[in-house]
This record gives C-alpha cells, sequence and structure tokens, in this order.
C-alpha cells in the first residue's frame, strides 16, 4: 500500500516532522515563517490523506472541494474557528486541535498583559529608552494601579480561564466569572462566583476574555459592554480579537472610557499598521504571542503530528472537536 501523504503549511519543530515521517511521505511550506499563499494551500491539499495548518489558514469548503482524499485537518492551535468544522464533518474529515498543553503558557501571558497594563511597564520602559528619564524619582511618576486585592473578572472558565483564576488567588484578587455554561463544579473547586455578564463588568477592576471565538462570541464586548466598566478598570485579551468591537475599544481606551487594555488578539491580523490603536499610550499589546513559548510551541506541534498520525492509523485522533466523524465514516 501506498504510503499516506501528509502537508504541513508551515515550517514546524523537528520533533513533530519526524513524527510524521515515520507514517507518511512529508512535505513542508518552504516559506520563510509567512503564511502559505491560498492558491498554493489549494493545489497542495488536493491529495494529501492529512493536513497540518495553523490559524493563519482558513480551511473552508473550497479547500474541502478541492481536497480528494483528505481525512484529517490537524489545526496546530487550540482555537479552530478558522476551520468550518460542519463542512469537514459532513465529508467524514477528522478535525483536531491542541487543547490543554497550552493552557498555563496562555494563562501566564494573560497575567503579564494585566500587570504590565496596570503598572504602565510598557510605557515606563520606553521611557527610559528615549533618554526621557530627567527627574529622579516622582510620587506620580508612572503611577498606575494596583493587582492585589482587586476584583478580577474572568469571562469563559474553560481550562484556560480557569488556570486565569489560580493566578488571580496568588496575587489576593477577587476572582468572579461569566460564561454562557455555568460551571457549578468549578465554583466550588475554585471559590469562584458565577456573575451575570453586566454585573461582572460593572463589578471588575480587571476583566480577562478566555472564550472560544463562535457566532454567539463576536463583538460579546462592545460599545454597551465599554460603558458599563469601571472607568479604572482594565481588560485583557488572549482569546480571539472579533470577540471585542476593537473600534469600541479604540473609543472606549481614548475617551478613558475605561483606564487601559492589555491586548494579544486582533479582529485583523497582523495588525493594520496604520491601526489608531498604535497611537494610544493606555494599550499593552503583543502579536498574538500567548502561547508561545519553546516548551509549549513544541508540545504542540507534537500534539498536532500525533493527531494526524492516529488518523491515518485508523485510530480515533487523542484531540478532536468533531468526534461525531466516527459515524459518518462508518457509512
Ligand atoms: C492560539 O491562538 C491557539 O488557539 O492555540
Ligand atoms: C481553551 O483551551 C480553554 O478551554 O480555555
Amino acid at each position: 500500500m501506498a504510503r499516506p501523504k501528509v502537508y504541513v503549511t508551515r515550517q514546524l519543530f523537528k520533533e513533530a516532522i519526524d513524527l510524521l515521517e515515520k507514517h507518511a511521505d512529508v512535505e513542508v511550506f518552504e516559506g520563510d515563517d509567512n503564511p502559505i499563499p491560498r492558491e498554493l494551500l489549494l493545489k497542495k491539499v488536493k491529495d494529501v490523506d492529512g493536513l497540518l495548518s495553523l490559524l493563519t489558514e482558513k480551511i473552508d469548503k473550497e479547500v474541502f472541494d478541492e481536497a480528494e482524499k483528505l481525512r484529517v485537518v490537524s489545526n496546530y492551535a487550540v482555537g479552530f474557528n478558522n476551520i468550518d468544522v460542519n463542512e469537514a464533518t459532513k465529508r467524514g474529515i477528522y478535525v483536531t486541535n491542541t487543547p490543554g498543553i497550552l493552557t498555563e503558557t496562555t494563562a501566564d501571558c494573560a497575567f503579564a498583559l494585566l500587570m504590565a497594563s496596570a503598572r504602565r511597564i510598557v510605557e515606563a520602559d520606553k521611557n527610559i529608552r528615549a533618554r526621557e528619564w530627567i527627574h529622579a524619582w516622582g510620587p506620580k511618576m508612572f503611577i498606575g494601579a494596583d493587582v492585589h486585592g482587586k476584583t478580577l473578572g474572568i469571562i469563559g472558565l474553560g481550562r484556560i480561564g480557569t488556570a486565569m483564576t489560580q493566578r488571580a488567588k496568588g496575587f489576593n484578587m477577587k476572582a468572579i466569572y461569566y460564561d454562557p455554561y455555568r460551571r457549578e463544579d468549578l465554583e466550588k473547586e475554585l471559590g469562584i462566583g458565577y456573575t451575570p455578564l453586566d454585573e461582572l463588568l460593572a463589578a471588575s477592576d480587571f476583566v480577562s476574555v478566555h472564550v472560544p471565538l463562535t457566532e454567539e462570541t463576536h463583538h460579546l464586548i462592545g460599545k454597551e459592554q465599554f460603558s458599563k466598566m469601571k472607568r479604572t478598570a482594565y481588560l485583557i485579551n488572549t482569546s480571539r480579537g472579533p470577540v471585542i468591537d476593537e473600534k469600541a475599544l479604540y473609543e472606549a481606551l481614548k475617551n478613558r472610557t475605561i483606564a487601559g487594555a492589555g491586548i494579544d488578539v486582533f479582529e485583523n491580523e497582523p495588525l493594520d499598521r496604520n491601526s489608531p490603536l498604535i497611537e494610544l499610550d493606555n494599550i499593552v499589546m503583543t502579536p498574538h504571542i500567548a502561547s508561545a513559548s519553546i516548551e509549549t510551541r513544541t508540545a504542540m506541534a507534537v500534539m498536532a503530528a500525533t493527531n494526524l498520525v492516529s488518523v491515518l492509523l485508523g485510530k480515533e485522533p487523542p484531540n478532536t472537536v468533531n468526534p461525531e466523524v466516527k459515524a459518518v465514516r462508518k457509512k
């Protein structure tokens, strides 16, 4: 029997490629850490059994229409809003993701954004580099907000929201949460109270977003929600950009409806070089790097390869988002 064929849309860690090569003929996009051009993806997907792709690739009906033999799309991310899962399921194609291993790393980054925003770390660093540190010390120099003792409102109490709650405890913060699916099991375990969204916005000093992007969560935080937040509050987002209405975020920051924000994800990535957000002092921005530690990015690659290989071997993948595919494939 011919060896299965696999296409990987980005240069990845060797551990993952080695694993794939044990079971398949593997081709990797040669681009220098650039997303694969759409036309090339459409061409490459034609005769492969497995595709390992990134959140920068939109895997939609058009891609599936080209794919004659595809059995699995392995997403190198936990979020899979870039994939039309219904379309995959209809065709008996598994979609897999990388949950769990990036939880703590992502929460570390969310907390770093929270701290950096509250304590104006980036502005202060810029001040020194601009050689503008003129007075030795001042009572009001880069004066920010306390973190300890404050209330952290978690929107989305999944794995990452839970990890964020644990960090809040270490800083003697009070944590409350909102989630469309109430998690009574976790409420006891974490000592965290469920709070309707509007109440959470009104009560929190920091609001941190940890929901997946779906039709329901698109623009979950917009003008109306900002108006309910404290003027002294900060918004942290490490989930997906479109969960927040970015125009409304800009207005809220500019008009000081809220005090600041720490943002890792944007409505359009890369962020437009002319984005007005860049002009603001009260926002700390990072380019979608929340899971970017060497340990986690390597583990994600191995997990994505493992998921893909298990489908090639006729097994159910360990991390699938559409397990119902099994029934479709049996028909
Ligand atoms: C990154 O954003 C991920 O979803 O893993
Ligand atoms: C995503 O991994 C989450 O459950 O928060």
